[in-house]
């Protein structure tokens, strides 16, 4: 479901949703005018945030909106799920830390791919990562 906005919506629930979120997110980064190198940064921050929601989060979904700052374009991305939620944010932000096997760059690769970034997380109730990226002038 696609409105004028860009508003997007995308279950997150198996391999192939990551994939397509992936694709949404490249469609939206280049319907905004976003430069092939931004395009490829959110991209791969999406994939990353994606691939979390999946193995930590136990599923969850994806939700993309267009955003104006005054004349500033950008484009919002949120990342929720109902897994466990993350018990220490600083730690889980860490480059290297991961709890489930992985190399632990995911969270803090993303932050720095991203203009803005912003977890909230409740432990028993889920996670809700959510970034922004702006259009340069
Ligand atoms: N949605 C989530 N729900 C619960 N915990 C999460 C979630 N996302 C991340 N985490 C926690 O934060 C840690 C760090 O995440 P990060 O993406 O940086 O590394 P990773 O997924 O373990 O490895 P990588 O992404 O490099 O393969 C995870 O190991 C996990 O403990
Ligand atoms: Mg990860």
């Amino acid at each position: 479901m696609t409105d004028n906005n860009g508003v997007r919506t995308l279950p997150l629930r198996t391999d192939e949703d990551v994939v397509r979120m992936r694709q949404a997110v490249r469609e939206q980064m280049i319907a905004l005018g976003f430069s092939l190198i931004d395009q490829t940064k959110i991209v791969t921050a999406a994939s990353e945030l994606a691939r979390n929601t999946l193995r930590y989060g136990g599923g969850g979904e994806g939700h993309l909106e267009r955003v104006q700052n005054g004349m500033r374009q950008g484009l919002s991305l949120a990342f929720s799920d109902q897994g466990p939620g993350i018990p220490d944010i600083e730690l889980a932000l860490r480059d290297g830390y991961t709890s489930g096997g992985g190399m632990g760059l995911g969270l803090s690769g993303a932050k720095r791919l991203s203009d803005e970034f912003d977890i909230t997380t409740a432990v028993g109730a889920g996670t809700t990562v959510k970034i922004v990226k702006w259009k340069p002038f």
